[in-house]
């Protein structure tokens, strides 16, 4: 009996071991564009990406305001339809003509960590809807959510060559305000396992985290990543739908001939 357990545990061991070695956003695996067609990411002028994004309108991207903070128009832009990096023939990178951050913005743990880009052209690829003010449900502890992007694959690690996803389950607000004494409940929701592990990470932010064919937050902060007790936290979008939806739905201005 003693001798089963011993196995038992062991092979327990192993599989934790192997699960490590092939972390990805950290712990996840490989997600499809053409599943995800909403999830884009962004990259200077130079072509380095710094950050992730979601297409909510067709020429509106959604990320994070401290993404955005600080950077002109002109060295931004927007890649879509490209779940490989090194991939040039697919999607497509297209130019920013406005940003718009958060008037109430100061750092991304202070809440309000939320920015829309307007791009010079709409985008081919389905937009995904933000959550509502009633959607509420959704963010019950416990509900799985599948985070996406091109982020590091570990805390000291490179950026993705190819789309990755992990689900990680809502924590309750309890949870989050031990980890970190700065967590605003209203503004915020953290998701992750206690034991860390699976988790998005730098190169992530501004990305989606989804649920139900909805966007339910935007990659925020955390203390390094897939660490034990260090959950990831995102933008709890339902609180800035009122904000979101004039800017999000505003028709591109009409050009007209004098
Ligand atoms: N702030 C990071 C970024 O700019 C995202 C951090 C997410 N961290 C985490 N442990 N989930 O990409």
């Amino acid at each position: 009996m003693r001798r089963l357990l011993v196995l038992v545990l062991s092979a327990l061991l192993a599989s934790t071991g192997t699960a490590a070695a092939d972390e990805q956003v950290v712990g996840g695996e490989r997600a499809s564009i053409e599943v995800n067609p909403w999830a884009v990411y962004l990259t200077d002028d130079r072509g380095a990406l710094f950050c992730g994004g979601t297409i909510v309108a067709p020429a509106k991207v959604l990320t994070a305001a401290h993404c955005a903070l600080g950077r002109s128009p002109a060295d931004l832009r927007v890649v879509a339809g490209r779940e490989d990096r090194h991939d040039r023939e697919a999607g497509m990178s297209v130019t920013v003509s406005e940003i718009w951050i958060h008037k109430q913005y100061v750092s991304a743990d202070e809440g309000e960590d939320v920015a829309v880009l307007t791009l010079k052209k709409a985008l081919p690829y389905t937009p995904l809807p933000i959550a509502e003010l009633s959607d509420r449900e959704l963010y019950q502890p416990g509900t799985q959510l599948r985070a996406l992007g091109w982020g590091r694959t570990s805390e000291n690690g490179k950026t993705s060559r190819y789309l990755m996803q992990a689900t990680v389950p809502v924590l309750p607000d309890d949870f989050c305000v031990d980890a970190y004494p700065q967590f605003v409940k209203t503004d915020m929701f953290c998701a992750g396992y206690e034991g860390g592990r699976i988790d998005t990470c730098q190169g992530d932010s501004g990305g989606p985290i989804v649920v139900a064919g909805k966007l339910v937050g935007v990659t925020s902060w955390g203390e390094g990543c897939a660490r034990r007790g260090k959950p990831g936290v995102y933008v709890r979008l339902s609180r800035y739908a009122k904000d979101l939806h004039p800017i999000v739905d505003a028709l591109p201005p009409v050009v007209t001939d004098p």
